[in-house]
């Protein structure tokens, strides 16, 4: 997040729906010259988490640099909100953010559990530090805590999270202040996460999903949006642009998926049609096709709803219900050489979309790509984007085109990924790795001492292991720069898809 007195620039994510007039880029294949360590790379983008953790560290914590911090959160108000994630480069605990990346880890797990070996219980352990934290905060009946961390206070200081002396404010919503999105997304993360621990942790599971369920009605009983009357603090860094429609129903999905109940199925398919109505025609009406299908991440799940919901009705060859059809137009917005695409392509092969942080994009669609291309490979099925077959096999390669390009295989040789490589980000925006740790440094630095190091050429000192950056540019240009937050900021978002489909590939057979 924004070091805001420096900069005084718009948050790039507020412009994410704003470029309508898009430039068609000619896509170049993505090179072949891949070989790249995949089971390290997945090792390495769960290590990440462990830099981003608020809280009491455990014993087992292997980023040593990082110490306890926000060991009072909620305290001033007599609740225990001590945990969970910082966001990204910033020390606030965005819940709504943290909410969707615990989703995505969640099933990335579920999907891929397998195929992840050694690194499963590190990435249940880092699935486990958002849902201990998500049950402190919905831990009061008819109270959902949707943020921890003044944000303006926050960003208006270079401090290490284990220093943080400006405000911790706890901010929440209730029955008279509703925030859906906020309360759904946490339900949906629970829920996913239930699915995860199952089989390993029976007891942790249950505890996970009855709190689902119980979050998941106070949503829907007291719908609104968090924007409404929280809007000062998390406007305009995670506003809720697309409406709470689609969290509801992306968290009756997971419920649906979590406990087989027919009124969760039943929820989804009676709201359905509404969200389509609300986003396609009201969200992307600047968009000149009609709306896009390409759209997962923190804020829009609508993609996210087709694929999942596609898997429960592919089983029954129910080719023509709306969220295949959906998922099959996610696909056709996707795809380099589909007539219908409707994302960007650099030339060396990056898919980009408007706005910053584009890696978020990156990991998000191609989590979707794999997963889907496995429910169509089950289900026999091959999509056409007009004139073009999209086979499982194309789907896969497109992603891992993508995996690759952020692992290496670009025209800088530069892997986003810290600390896999040779050549990779140095000077990212982040407080806590640019500054000396406390072995380092253990006096206190203040609100404005770490100036010094922001602004500094060097490179970070303390390896923030796995970290992704937002990425280049649609030219394949990256600055590693720490001003450059549109570009050089890692986000617990742009992580949590990858997850899953470093473990794919970890796990795939080359041919
Ligand atoms: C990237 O690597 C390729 C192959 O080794 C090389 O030909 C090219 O010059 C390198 N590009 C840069 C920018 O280092
Ligand atoms: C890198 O910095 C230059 C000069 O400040 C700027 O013009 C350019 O847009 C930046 N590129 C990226 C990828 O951020």
């Amino acid at each position: 997040m924004r070091y805001t007195d420096m900069l005084g620039i718009a948050r790039s994510r507020d412009a994410v729906r704003v470029g309508t007039t898009m430039m068609l880029m000619a896509v170049m294949a993505v090179s072949v010259v891949s070989g790249h360590d995949y089971g390290d790379a997945l090792s390495k983008s769960i290590l990440f988490f462990e830099g981003q953790r608020s809280g009491k560290l455990p014993p087992s914590q292997r980023m040593t640099w990082r110490k306890d911090s926000g060991l009072r959160d909620g305290f001033e108000i007599g609740v225990d909100l001590v945990g969970g994630y910082y966001d990204a480069g910033d020390n606030v605990k965005f819940n709504f953010p943290m909410a969707w990346s615990t989703t995505m880890l969640a099933w990335g797990v579920s999907e891929f559990r397998r195929r992840m070996g050694p690194d499963l219980p590190h990435a249940l352990d880092a699935i486990r530090w958002a849902t201990d934290y998500f049950l402190k905060a919905t831990s009061v009946p008819g109270i959902v805590f949707a943020q921890v961390g003044e944000p303006y206070g926050d960003h208006n200081c270079w401090q290490r999270p284990e220093d943080m002396d400006t405000p911790r404010t706890p901010y929440a919503v209730s029955a008279q202040f509703p925030g859906s999105e906020v309360s759904a997304e946490i339900a949906a993360a629970l829920a996913a996460a239930s699915l995860a621990f199952r089989p390993v942790d029976p007891h942790y599971s249950a505890l996970l999903l009855s709190r689902a369920k119980e979050v998941f009605k106070f949503a829907d009983k007291y719908q609104g949006s968090y924007n409404d009357h929280l809007g000062r603090w998390v406007c305009p860094f995670y506003c809720d642009f697309s409406g709470y429609e689609d969290e509801l129903i992306w968290a009756a999905s997971w419920l649906y998926r979590a406990t087989k109940a027919r009124k969760y199925w039943n929820y989804v398919a009676a709201n359905i049609d509404n969200l389509e109505h609300y986003e396609l025609k009201t969200i992307y009406s600047l968009s000149s096709n009609g709306g896009s299908f390409a759209e997962f991440g923190w804020d829009t799940k609508h993609a996210g709803i087709s694929v999942l919901a596609s898997k429960t009705v592919m089983k029954n060859s129910h080719y023509s219900d709306i969220f295949v059809l959906n998922a099959d137009k996610f696909v056709c917005s996707v795809l380099p050489e589909s007539p219908t695409k409707y994302v960007n392509y650099s030339p060396g092969g990056l898919l980009v979309k408007p706005g910053g942080s584009n890696l978020q994009h990156a990991t998000a669609l191609s989590f979707l790509l794999i997963v889907y291309a496995r429910y169509m490979d089950r289900a026999n099925r091959v999509i056409q984007c007009g004139d073009v077959k999209a086979t499982p096999a194309r789907l896969i390669q497109v992603a891992k085109g993508q995996v690759d390009y952020i692992l290496g295989s670009n025209p800088l040789n530069m892997s986003y990924m810290v600390g896999y490589g040779r050549k990779f980000p140095q000077r990212f925006h982040h407080r806590g790795s640019s500054l000396p740790s406390l072995d380092q440094h253990p006096q206190l630095i203040g609100c404005k001492d770490g100036t010094l190091y922001f602004e500094s050429s060097s490179p970070n000192p303390n390896l923030l292991t796995g970290a992704i950056v937002g990425g280049p540019d649609i030219q394949d240009q990256y600055n590693d720069s720490r001003v450059d937050i549109a570009h050089s900021e890692p986000t617990t978002y742009i992580n949590a898809p990858l997850v899953g489909v470093l473990a794919f590939f970890k796990g795939q057979i080359e041919p």
